[in-house]
């Protein structure tokens, strides 16, 4: 099928493209950019209307849990990948803990030959670090590498063994792929569920400190330092997390950071009560933290949004905060919550969205995508940026429902997703 996207605002950092032009898609890639003129060329064609909305690279997300082998109760791949679609991503990294861990070449194959069925995105697996995720012994890198992983993590968890984490660290620099990295000192949090302080005090829940995730941070840091590393630290929480990273760079690391949406748009001060569609791990920060993250994001040392979309099964999150598991869904509101709290706040301007949310996502994975330029895939997205609506978890195509963001009032929405030239997602009315 070819497509001819018409009168869209196309944004593309790559290409320095800010201006309302038309595409056209030809087998699946980018054909051509401007004003279309010979209707030749326009035979067989469908033609999207995007006059009034962005056109932009498709988005990847650095950061899903799409469950599946082990906890299909909570996601699918089928289903996970149908939400991403449905918020503007037409490519996703799914983390290792699943049942049993993405943790060998053929476990990365699994995943790989489920989503070429199941999934009409791209899904690029993250291998675990060590075998079972018990952080005892080192996966086989290479050869998860070698059968399709484009990273490695632990995430769910940190690697506490520093040593291995090295070594580990060595094979992925050896291997050319970066280290996702989930920053939490295990010995360190206890039951804690939310955010240390008086919130916390005042709900009687048990606080986790800022310290837990910064004495990781900056361990991991000064690993990727030695090793040579690419180190992509996961939903950075805290204001010390940004001031490390961009002393870092300073020093020539290689290291990015990724900001998730609930971190940027909420503070802990919003938590109404006892409620577990309100506890994440990293969990919501203060005001301090979030200006900084916001700030983080705005000036670049913040590279990338990702959504840590944590899907689980309503019984489990109807828990108490002590009792329920850690994370909240994000792949259908990421897209609306950044160009709310971002976007219309003056942190970012619409080309940075599109940088934070695929072109430096792209780059960091080393996968195609991220710009338009002629001739690449046609991994599009369509959105507006005006678009107000309530978000509503009854409307979520992914089958969890727990998010502290039913009923938030937000601006900006996804009109197509567009994968090798094929619609995978198009809105067709209601919320
Ligand atoms: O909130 C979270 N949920 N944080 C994590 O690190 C893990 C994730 C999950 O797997 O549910
Ligand atoms: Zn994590
Ligand atoms: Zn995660």
């Amino acid at each position: 099928m070819n497509l001819w996207i018409k009168n869209g605002h196309l944004l593309d950092p790559a290409n320095r493209c800010d201006e309302i032009c038309d595409i056209y898609i030809k087998e699946g890639k980018v054909a051509g950019i401007g004003s279309l003129s010979s209707d030749a060329e326009m035979e067989n064609v469908t033609v999207i209307d995007a006059s009034g909305k962005y056109v932009m690279p498709g988005f990847l997300d650095l950061h899903v849990h799409l469950r599946e082998p082990g906890f299909e109760y909570k996601e699918t791949i089928r289903t996970g990948t149908a939400a991403a679609a449905k918020g503007g991503f037409t490519a996703v990294c799914p983390m290792p803990n699943t049942k049993p861990s993405t943790d060998s070449p053929e476990m990365v194959q699994k995943i790989l030959d489920i989503a070429e069925k199941d999934s009409k995105i791209h899904v690029y697996p993250v291998g675990a670090v060590t075998k079972g995720q018990m952080g005892e012994e080192m996966t086989d890198i290479a050869g998860m590498v070698k059968a399709g992983a484009k990273a490695i993590s632990e995430d769910g968890k940190s690697v506490m063994n520093a040593g291995l984490y090295r070594e580990a660290m060595r094979e992925a620099a050896k291997a050319g792929i970066p280290v996702l990295a989930h920053c939490e000192d295990k010995n360190m949090v206890g039951n804690g569920a939310m955010n240390a302080g008086e919130k916390a005090d005042s709900l009687g829940i048990e606080g986790i400190t800022n310290a837990v995730e910064d004495v990781i941070v900056a361990r991991d840091i000064l690993l990727a330092k030695e090793t040579g590393a690419a180190l992509h630290l996961c939903h950075c929480s805290t204001k010390d997390s940004v001031s490390m990273i961009r002393f870092a760079k300073e020093q020539g690391v290689e290291v990015s950071g990724e900001v998730c949406p609930h971190h940027f748009a909420m503070t802990e001060d919003e938590i109404p009560a006892d409620d577990a569609n309100y506890k994440m791990n990293p969990p919501l920060r203060s005001k301090e933290d979030v200006d900084m993250l916001c700030q983080g994001l705005s000036e670049g040392v913040m590279e990338v949004i990702s959504t840590d979309h944590a899907p689980h099964g309503e019984e489990e999150k109807k828990k108490s905060m002590a009792e329920a598991p850690f994370g909240i869904v994000g792949s259908e509101t990421a897209y609306a919550l950044a160009v709310t709290h971002l976007v219309k706040k003056g942190y970012l301007t619409p080309m940075q969205l599109v940088e934070r949310m695929s072109t430096n996502p792209c780059r960091i994975l080393g996968v195609p995508g991220g710009n338009l330029s002629v001739g690449m895939p046609a991994d599009i997205t369509i959105a507006d940026m005006d678009s107000v609506y309530e978000i509503d978890k009854d409307t979520f195509v992914s089958k969890g429902k727990n998010t502290p963001f039913h009923g938030a009032r937000v601006q900006g929405r996804v009109y197509y997703t567009i994968v090798g030239g094929e619609i995978v997602y198009q809105y067709n009315g209601g919320r």
